[in-house]
Order: structure tokens, then sequence, then C-alpha cells
């Protein structure tokens, strides 16, 4: 561009007091902000990585550390400065990054104070501290060196090289003030650890199911969540589809009859089987999105077994605004037919395993199959018909000649355990109404009901008026007032 005719310049330097303050409110969680630290440490190229805490109060101390490349003391000051990096640059294909931010961002979304040791093979250690009280106060974007715990400087001595990470003055998580005895903040801040190491499972499940990384919370390994239950037998897997450069693979989950309780349970992640159903993206197998439609589809509980993987490079970053948390990722326009198409055909298999407990297989014959319930469409409404040539309906008939009692104890039981309840929820959430009572099919027989209780009142003693009012009060009649009301006309 052409700066010729500039006349003028003023500098507008941000406000180091205000502007760090500002990076507290990128909207991390716990979760995600110690996620964002450790893809550092997997574009470090680290093997393993140690996420540690330390119960002390308010005193309370987070630590990620890492045994990858680690840094050089200039390298460090370079990577603590916010905008470390140009977002438009070009980044190695495995490399997680790419706004320059996340360290820092991450960092004070939990923390006042942020210490970095690191050290490169060959090199010493180096450590550099961002304190947030010490920039507010001096209103200038310095880095500082305090003396800190020989733990920590000694961190790295059994690594040739690597990084650690340490957060302290945690007022996010715990008040300040919050005495080291206070049990009941101690039992908070260690059910948030174990929310981390199950945010962490899932986040990184691709890199350590494949053995690229080892990640331990205290001398625990994590173990992976997979979101797809790639091995249970009953999970179905959809063919791959690009969509340029990126991949989708969609999957239905087994239905839970198909589960163990402990499985079944463990699938549900963190949020739950009717949250976990979407698309699930990943940006150099990392995941970012776990369980969306991407504004594509909403979510319902009928769609709860379907999670369909898509895989990003980071050559998409912007054409998918890709945000600083890595958190959330917008399909560009002219994909979204296509993922919206995938989602479809993915979700359509879904809903027929969830209806049915994914008993149609594909190779099952259809004339094989009994359905007792039958579903009509009349007119824009759906009708659930018992099949009356069922096995079951066939002997009932049978045992009525002989048994009427029990044939009809049999058949009232037979449809009161087998309502199909799920279908029509579907079809009333979809299509809008099924239809009530009578109100698609011949209005014959409910006549000759409403003419059957008539009569049997009639002859108990019961006068017209007290017999109508009776069946106004009665399911299914009460919908059908017009026909009560003409009653009095049998008495003529
Ligand atoms: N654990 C680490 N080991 C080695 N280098 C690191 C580590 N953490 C950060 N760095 C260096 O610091 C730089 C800045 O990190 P930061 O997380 O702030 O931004 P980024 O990773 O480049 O991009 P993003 O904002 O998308 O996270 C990194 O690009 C990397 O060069
Ligand atoms: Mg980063």
């Amino acid at each position: 561009m052409n700066y010729t005719d500039i006349e003028k310049t003023a500098v507008a330097e941000p406000c180091a007091a205000s502007m760090i303050l500002t990076f507290r409110a990128i909207g991390y969680n716990l979760e995600t902000a110690v996620a964002d630290v450790i893809d550092n440490s997997i574009s470090a190229n680290a093997k393993s990585v140690w996420f540690n805490s330390e119960w002390k109060g308010g005193n309370s101390v987070i630590t990620i550390l890492d045994d990858g490349c680690g840094m050089t003391e200039e390298e460090l000051i370079q990577a603590m400065k916010p905008g470390a990096k140009n977002p438009m640059d070009e980044r190695p294909e495995k490399d997680l990054g790419r706004f320059g931010l996340g360290l820092k961002t991450a960092s004070f979304s939990q923390c006042q104070k942020l210490i970095m040791v690191s050290k490169k093979a060959g090199f010493t250690p180096s450590y550099w501290i961002w304190d947030l009280n010490y920039v507010n106060q001096t209103n200038r974007w310095e880095l500082i060196r305090q003396p800190i715990s020989d733990d920590y400087l000694h961190a790295l001595d059994n690594l040739e090289s690597g990084t650690l990470v340490i957060w302290t003055n945690l007022d996010r998580i715990i008040p300040i003030e919050t005495s080291i005895d206070n049990e009941s903040a101690k039992d908070k801040f260690l059910a948030q650890m174990d929310k981390v190491k199950q945010h962490l499972a899932m986040t990184f499940h691709r890199f350590i199911e494949e053995k690229s990384i080892k990640l331990f919370c205290w001398e625990y390994e994590i173990k992976s969540w997979n979101p797809f239950l790639l091995n249970e037998r009953a999970t179905q897997a959809f063919p791959e589809e690009y969509i340029g450069e990126a991949v989708m693979k969609g999957y239905v989950l087994p239905h839970k009859c198909h589960l163990t309780e402990e499985t079944y349970k463990n699938a549900e992640g963190a949020n739950g089987w009717g949250n976990q159903q979407g698309f699930y993206v990943y940006r150099g197998k990392r995941l970012m999105l776990a369980g969306d439609w991407l504004g594509l589809f909403r979510k319902e509980e009928h769609y709860k077994l379907v999670r369909i993987q898509i895989d990003l490079p980071n050559t998409l970053d912007s054409d998918w605004q890709i945000d600083i948390k890595k958190s959330t990722a917008r399909p560009p326009i002219i994909c979204k037919e296509q993922i919206r198409s995938y989602g479809q055909k993915v979700r359509l298999r879904g809903v027929e395993v969830f209806r049915h407990r994914g008993k149609i297989l594909k190779t099952r014959k259809q004339d094989d199959f009994h359905p007792l319930w039958l579903e009509k469409k009349q007119g824009n409404k759906y009708l659930y018909l018992v099949n009356r040539d069922h096995l079951m309906i066939e002997e009932i008939k049978k045992m009525a000649e002989t048994a009427p009692k029990k044939a009809i104890e049999y058949l009232l039981r037979f449809v009161e355990e087998t309502i199909p309840t799920k279908s029509v929820f579907i079809r009333e959430s979809e299509q809008g109404e099924t239809a009530a009572p009578f109100e698609e099919t011949n209005k014959d027989v409910l006549n000759a009901m409403i003419k059957q209780i008539f009569d049997a009142q009639k002859v108990s003693g019961k006068s017209t008026e007290q017999i109508k009012m009776l069946l106004l009060n009665m399911e299914p009649f009460n919908n059908y007032p017009e026909l009560i009301e003409i009653l009095d006309t049998y008495d003529r």
C-alpha cells in the first residue's frame, strides 16, 4: 500500500495497565486455559506434559511442565510478549498456535502472576515473570524477575530441555484470602482439577491414542476419551467426505442396550449424551469443538447418538474463523450446504438406531420384521395403528373365544408396554402434531362406543343428562362434545 500522502502521525500505544486486564476477559475457563498452554507444549514437540496443582488456600499454585524443545532467554522473553507472532504467518503443520497470544490470555484469565521457566538443550534455564499488579502499578509492559522457589528453578534439572508454566495468585479460581484449612474450598478446587483432567483426556485424545504424547496429572497418566466409541462393534461409521482440505467422518454410536453400563456412562462425557451430539471439530488433531451442530441443526434427544468428526488443517484458520481460545469455528458459507447434507444423512441413521435400538440391520429383510405399531400419515398428521397381523394379536383374538378376560388383560399389557413413545416424540418435535384420538379415523366406531356406554348407564338407571355429564368428563370422548350432545335423540 502506498503511504506517500501521510502528513503527520500520532502514537496511540495501548495503555499497559488497562490492556493487560482486558486479556483477562477473553472467556476461558480453567479447562480451556490449561489446554491452551498444553497446545504450546505439543507445538514444542513435548513427549510428556505434567499438569499439577498444589493446594495452599489463596496461595495455591497450578503448574504445567513439558519436556519440549524449550527456549533460550531471548526466545522466552519473545514468547511472553503479547502478539509474539503474526496471525497471518504460515505455521508448520503440527503447530497448534495462531495468534501469538494464547499463553498470556489463557494464563491471565486464571491468575495474576505467570512465571515461566524454560531451558533449551545446551543452555542454562532462565525464567521471567508477568505480574498483573506490577503492570497495573507501573503501567509499563515489563516482565520482572523476583526470587522464586528452588523447586521451580530445579524442575527442569532432569530434562534435557523443557518449559515450566506456573500460575500463582489464582484469583479467578480461589479468592486470595482463602485459608489453607478451608476444606470446602479445597474440595471445590480439587473438583475443578478433575474437570481439567476430563477436558484434557478429550481435547488431546488423538495425541494420547497415537502415543505422540503422555499427559500426567500428579503421577497418574491421563487416559484418552474418544467420542466415537470406535472399539464398539455396534458403532456405525460413515465414509469420509472432503470439504476442500477439511474431512468429515460421521458416526452413529450404539444404542444404550448394546453398551455396558460403564461404557454408556463414560461415553456421555462432561455434558451428558444429549449435549455431546453434533460435530467434533479438530484442528491439527486437537479437539476444538466437542458436540456442536455449527448452527445448522438443533440439539434434540433423538439425535444423541450422532457424532461427526471434522478435521481441519491450520491453513483453514481464517476461513473457519478460529478464535484465540480455539474453542469456536464457523464453517465458510460456501461449505455449509455440503456439511448440512452430510450431517442430515448421519442424523437420519442416528434417529433410526435411537428408535429401533439398532435392531433394524441392513442385512435383515424388511419382510422378516414384525412391528407392533404401524405409522400412517393421514393428511399432515401421523397415526399410530396396532398391527392387526402381528402374531401375538392373532393369538389374543383366538384366546378371546375361550378366555376373554385373560385375552383382554394380555392385549392391554401388550399395548401398554409397547406404546411407541419415542416415535411420537420425534414426530411431535419435528413435523408438528400427531393425530388426537379418533381425530383421523372413522367416527362410526367412536359413535358406537359412546352409544355402548350410554345404553349400559341407562340400564343402570342414570338420566340422559347425567350420562352426558359423565361422558364429557371421560377421555377420549370429552374431545367430541358434539357427539355427546346428540345423545338425547336416542331417547326419542
Ligand atoms: N511450552 C513451550 N515450549 C516452547 N515454546 C513455547 C512454549 N510456550 C510458548 N512457546 C513459544 O511462545 C510463543 C507464544 O505462545 P502463545 O501461546 O502466546 O502464542 P502461539 O502459540 O504462537 O499462538 P496462539 O495465540 O494461537 O496460542 C509460541 O509461538 C512459542 O514459540
Ligand atoms: Mg499458544
